[in-house]
């Protein structure tokens, strides 16, 4: 094989732009590809069109130097790396369509010797079918090397994480492994291990269904104490203490367009073989409708008891402590669902200025406006804040 020098990378969101940006101050010219022309535009100007911590500079003196192009059509290159959207479908079907598209639009410039690498979580067999695309589009894909090495990076920490986490590569022959690992030990520090395709694919969807798994423990605890009349903040701590125990935290149920979306491509897959996948999604789902009828109920009583109705205080939107990500968020979907069923809301996200359709309220005046005061996230602002009628589901008051 040649040595690589030019690498093609198809879609520049929170895992392409990254990518493209680190390889490229590595040495490598990159040709970034992106539908989105404000994108490209942003991009080609050193800018950037996403939140992540560092990669302003990375992408800055990637394009200064002149080895980060973008484009919104594919080039030529040594190695084509799709990094695109795997959302799923009403009734969680997987969607490969961007994968599928993404792989039908490098088929022009697709050589023999070259590397195809697939970067989006995706469903087992998803990169046999972009094999099988190439090859329907006439290209001889015994010339040409297709791996899958799914991406793992913590948002926030990306660009440290790119270079310093371990790298599962699975190619679809032992060629295409073999040869796509050495490409990422070239600029990964940690280990580069190699399998097979579908075993690569399911190792990222066992990650995140291992998470979404013990989160739901998590969660059902929290609805048994609620029942039992424990705090399921003390219990957990103390059942932790047992050498070899270590839950989760509960929370307003899973967001996220990775914990809460890749256990799906499992289940579909798998059927009715995959009972403790589905329910782990299930019971996750169920806590934030258990946690929007229990806001209720308080706000009922509250109604009954004194005559007038209540206001509610939603803190936080986001789906996890101290981000600005709203994707998958169980706090939103229960703060829009309180909106529309007629409760009188403040909503608050110390992250975010503005949100269409809702009235977003600085945490302090909210707290003082509030009858009822809700912890759906443990963003830092709400540690330590002493409130009387509160419902805390994240345990950023009563851990
Ligand atoms: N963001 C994360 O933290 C993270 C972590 C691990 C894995 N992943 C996975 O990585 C993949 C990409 O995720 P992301 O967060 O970067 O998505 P993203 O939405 O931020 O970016 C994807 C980009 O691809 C572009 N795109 C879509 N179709 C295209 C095409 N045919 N040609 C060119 N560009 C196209 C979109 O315009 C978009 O800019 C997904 O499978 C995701 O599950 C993401």
């Amino acid at each position: 094989m040649n040595k690589i020098t030019k690498i093609c990378v198809i879609g520049l969101g929170y895992i392409g732009l990254p990518t493209a940006a680190l390889l490229a101050n590595r040495g490598y010219d990159i040709h970034g590809v992106d539908l989105d022309q404000r994108a490209v535009d942003i991009i080609n100007r050193g800018e950037i069109h996403i939140v992540e911590p560092e990669l302003d500079t990375f992408v800055k003196s990637a394009v200064n130097s002149g080895r980060l192009k973008a484009d919104t059509k594919p080039a030529e290159a040594d190695v084509f790396i799709i990094a695109v959207p795997t959302p799923f479908h009403d009734g969680f079907i997987p969607n490969i369509d961007y994968v599928c598209a993404a792989t039908l639009s490098i088929v022009p410039y697709i050589r023999s010797g070259n590397i195809v690498i697939l970067e989006s979580t995706s469903p087992v067999g998803t990169t046999d079918k972009v094999a099988e695309l190439l090859s329907e589009q006439g290209i001889d894909i015994c010339g040409i090397y297709i791996a899958h090495c799914p991406e793992r990076v913590l948002p926030g920490k990306i660009m440290k994480e790119l270079v310093e986490n371990d790298r599962i590569v699975g190619g679809t022959t032992d060629a295409a492994t073999k040869i796509t690992a050495d490409f990422y030990r070239d600029f990964v520090q940690g280990d580069v291990l190699e399998t097979d395709a579908r075993t690569a694919e399911m190792a990222k969807l066992t990650e995140n269904s291992y998470r979404d798994t013990n989160i739901a423990f998590a969660n059902e605890l929290s609805i048994l104490c609620d029942k039992f009349a424990i705090n399921v903040w003390e219990l957990i701590r103390l059942a932790n203490r047992h050498p070899r125990v270590n839950i989760l935290q509960p929370g307003a149920g899973v967001g996220g367009h990775c914990i809460a979306v890749d256990p799906w491509f499992i289940v579909h897959k798998g059927g009715k073989d995959a009972k403790l996948i589905r329910t782990a999604r299930e019971v996750n789902n169920h806590k934030t409708e258990w946690t929007i009828e229990k806001i209720k109920n308080s706000a009922l009583a509250f109604e009954n008891e004194t005559g007038k109705k209540a206001k509610v205080a939603c803190m936080g939107l986001a789906f996890k402590p101290d981000i600005d990500d709203l994707r998958e968020s169980p706090a939103l979907s229960i703060t829009k669902r309180l909106v529309n069923e007629g409760l009188d809301v403040l909503a608050v996200e110390p992250n975010i200025k503005s949100y269409d359709g809702l009235n977003l309220v600085n945490y302090k005046d909210a707290v003082t406006e509030a009858d009822i005061v809700v912890f759906l996230v443990a963003h830092k602002e709400f540690k330590g804040l002493n409130i009387v009628n509160k419902l805390d589901f994240c345990g950023v008051v009563d851990r």
